[in-house]
């Protein structure tokens, strides 16, 4: 496995496997990888002839207040992982390669952006779709595979591609669980011994909220998020930032619930943690 830090050598060995007939694939990724990250790269090995993964904690999706400095850090775990999957190149370019001091573009996708996680977070989808247009130029995949964990973000970066002409295939993939139940995620490894079972409150409330559906299926929107609440706000360590159901495809709120219906949540951990996770509700 190669580990390649500049935009110019990137873009190089992308063009050269080009001209090859090679297809691409790309993961894009902070780092500090967990079985989630994992899965994806096993998904992209799977289906193209190179796999590329991106490392970069990408400062201007995070907001002053935010965990930047704290983001946990260690390419050489982070090289060795990715190179057991079959990983051809990381790519871990530095803040200066990526944003020189006069850059001055940035990539914003209107609405979708604005609820949710977009209205917690203010800037933070500009940040990642402004970084993510920029990986897919310097690596030119023919399919680049995303989380669905990231349910905003997967569908805000479908949007960029649709109305930017890029010519690459995304791909979601469905969340990868503790067994416990708790989506897997970089910032877990923040929590300490005594928040784990807030942490847990997340995919708790998802299966209780499916389980009200399961004994009644006529049950409002309103009904299954505060069951959902419910079970978030009996922890004392968890502060509820948003529970909410969304259509799939719009993120817009549902006023009946169907099988293009889901759960979303972001739940703030000692004030300090913030966790999301996302379930279709009628699965
Ligand atoms: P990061 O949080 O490192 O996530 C990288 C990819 O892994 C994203 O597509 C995310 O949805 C996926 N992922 C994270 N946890 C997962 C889980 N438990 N199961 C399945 N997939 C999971 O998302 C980002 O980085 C950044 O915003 C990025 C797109 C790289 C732009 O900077």
């Amino acid at each position: 496995m190669k580990l390649l830090t500049t935009p110019q050598e990137m873009q190089a060995l992308a063009l050269t496997w080009k001209g090859e007939g090679l297809t691409v694939g790309l993961v894009p990724t902070m780092g500090w990888f967990h079985e989630g990250h994992l899965s994806l790269m096993r998904k992209a090995r799977a289906i193209a002839d190179k796999v590329i993964v991106t490392l970069f904690v990408n400062p201007i999706q995070f907001a002053p207040t935010e965990d930047l400095d704290n983001y946990p850090h260690d390419l050489e775990r982070d090289r060795s992982l990715a190179e057991a999957e079959g990983v051809d190149v990381l790519y871990a370019p530095d803040v200066d390669g990526m944003y020189p001091e006069d850059f001055k573009t940035s990539v914003r996708v209107s609405g979708l952006t604005t609820g949710l996680c977009g209205a917690s977070r203010p800037g933070h989808f500009d940040g990642v779709t402004t970084v993510v247009a920029k990986l897919f130029n310097q690596t030119l995949p023919h399919v680049a595979v995303f989380g669905e964990k990231d349910f905003q973000q997967l569908a805000v970066i479908r949007q960029m591609v649709r109305d930017l002409d890029f010519p690459i295939e995304i791909i979601g993939h469905p969340i990868v669980r503790e067994q416990s139940g708790l989506a897997m995620s970089s910032r877990n490894s923040y929590l300490k011994e005594d928040e784990m079972d807030a942490a847990h409150s997340l995919s708790k409330a998802i299966v209780s909220a499916k389980n009200l559906l399961k004994q009644d299926a006529s049950h409002s929107p309103e009904q299954v998020k505060e069951e959902a609440a419910r079970v978030i706000v009996s922890h004392p360590q968890c502060s509820i930032d948003y529970v909410e159901i969304v259509d799939r495809t719009s993120l817009q709120p549902c006023d009946r619930i169907s099988p293009e219906s889901m759960l979303v949540l972001a739940v703030k951990i000692n004030q300090r943690i913030r966790l999301i996770d996302n379930s279709l509700l009628i699965t």
